[in-house]
Formats: C-alpha cells, structure tokens, sequence
C-alpha cells in the first residue's frame, strides 16, 4: 500500500458515497449489520467507517440502550457519514487511526470494520489494538474484498486504465483494496494478535448500475484511483473516465450492467 492510498479526501467523499456505496458496498453492508446486531451488543465500535453505509444499516438495528462509536482516519468520511444520518443519541463520531484506538481496553461488545483492513499499513497492529479495546470474548466482525478477478468492474477498469497508461498503470485498486485476500494470512494476522475461532466465509453478491457509465465514475471519481490518474496527467480524469465507461460497455452492453462481486467475512473472537 502506498502512503497516498489513505487520502479519502476532496470530492472522493461525495462520489464514493453517491456511486461506489450502492455499486459495490451496500450489500456486504446489509450483511455485516446484520451479523453484528445479531450478537445484540451494548456498546459497539465501528472503524474505517468512510461515509456511514454500515452506520445507516446497523444504528435502526441496535438496542435503544446502546451505545455506538463511529470512528474513521479521514474527518472528511465521517463528516459526510454524520451529515447523512437522522440525529441519534446514541452515536459518537471520533476521528480515530485503526492503529491507535483512543478506547480504554475492554470497552466493546463487538467492532466492526467493512472493507478497511487492506489500507491499515500494519494490520497486525490494529488487530491488536482491536483486540485490547475488546471485552474478553467480544467479536471482531469485518470483511475484506477477494482478488480482483473475482471483482469484475474492478478488474475491467483497472485493465481499461493500464491501456491509457502502459508505462505506469494506475493500479490503486488490485494493489490496496483487492490486495488482502489471502484468507490463510488472514487468520494467521488475526491469531498473532490474539484472536481465536476466526471463521472466514466467502459471499459473493451482484453489482447493478443502470448505465455502463456509472462504474467508471465510480471507480475513477469516487476513490482514489482519481488521485493516481490526476497524478500522471492533470486534466485527463474526465478522458480516462470515458475510456473505462467505454470499455465497459463493449463488454456489458450499453443498458443496465451487472457483474460479479466477492468479498471474505472475517468473524474473530477476542
Ligand atoms: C473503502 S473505504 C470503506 C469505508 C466504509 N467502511 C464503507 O464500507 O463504505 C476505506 C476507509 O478506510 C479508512 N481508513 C484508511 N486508513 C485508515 C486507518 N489507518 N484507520 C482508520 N480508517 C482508515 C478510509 O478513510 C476509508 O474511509
């Protein structure tokens, strides 16, 4: 992972959450809500939350006794996440690094992370961070994007992108959020830490845009793969956006597109 892969900031706050949350994110959110409010936790703590999709799904299933902590590196992300949520009194929004958690140990029931692990530059240290601030016994619930060929819009327009760029492809997608899929170094990271019963699931689910367009916006506008073709080029982002949106649409036609997503959900026990 690069240092610059972290820069969740500008206008990528807005288009991730207009085109890549329903692209690729709401599902596996649905998912990870789900499994967390089914161990019906007290107090929860959330990191690497970018734009509140888990927040918006989980807080409607917590108790009202709860007490839910929404934490991310990037103040940007969680201002648009805080920004699209109904006041609720039982959320705090913290900046906070994955790898310094600023919570006494033992604190939560259970912490989740949906696809924020691949951008922590030492997992290890978050998975023990996480596990200190974990009640003896609390889950770690959060999952993980598989290869890149599994992810099908990814992979195209990441392969669309190297055209335009064959010396110096921009490959922020297969390098970051689709280079932790090694469910083996996975649990091993997880044990090392501490954790034990981890249980890896692989889920696969569809992502649906209507137009062959939108992908490409939201893969080239809305992470930071923007920042990685601004960099090569000022003033092509809009040129290589239509390059991907055509790619795509020779392959998926030029209506409604559907592709395979695929993704590892890690639970581990403190
Ligand atoms: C792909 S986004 C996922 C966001 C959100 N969980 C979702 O499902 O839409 C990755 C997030 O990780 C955050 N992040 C990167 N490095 C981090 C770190 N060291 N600690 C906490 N969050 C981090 C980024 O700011 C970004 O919001």
């Amino acid at each position: 992972m690069l240092e610059s892969d972290k820069l969740f900031a500008g206008s990528i706050p807005e288009n991730y959450d207009r085109y890549m949350v329903p692209l690729i994110f709401e599902p596996f959110a649905a998912d990870l809500a789900q499994r967390a409010a089914a161990l019906s936790p007290s107090a929860v703590l959330e990191i690497a939350a970018g734009t509140g999709v888990i927040a918006r799904a989980l807080a409607p299933k917590l108790s009202p006794a709860a007490s839910y902590v929404v934490t991310d590196l990037n103040q940007p992300m969680l201002d648009y996440a805080a920004s699209r949520q109904a006041h609720d009194g039982r959320i705090t929004w913290r900046q906070a690094d994955a790898l310094a958690l600023p919570f006494d140990s033992a604190t939560f029931d259970v912490v989740c992370c949906q696809f924020g692990a691949m951008f922590f530059p030492d997992r290890s240290a978050a998975y023990r961070e996480t596990k200190r601030v974990l009640k003896p016994g609390g889950h770690f619930l959060f999952n993980v994007w598989d290869r890149i060929e599994e992810n099908v819009f990814a992979d195209d327009v990441t392969n669309a992108l190297a055209q335009l760029f064959p010396n110096d492809p921009p490959r922020f997608l297969a390098r970051t959020p689709h280079g932790y899929h090694d469910t083996a170094l996975i649990r091993r990271d997880l044990e090392r830490a501490g954790f034990s019963l981890v249980a890896i699931e692989t889920k696969a689910a569809q992502s649906r845009a209507s137009s062959p367009r939108l992908p490409a916006v939201a893969f080239c506008q809305g992470t930071v793969l923007r920042n990685e073709i601004e960099a090569r080029e000022p003033g092509k982002l809009e040129a290589a956006t239509d390059h991907a949106a055509s790619v795509l649409a020779q392959k998926h036609g030029t209506g409604e597109v559907a592709a395979k997503i695929q993704a590892h959900v890690i639970v581990a026990v403190a």
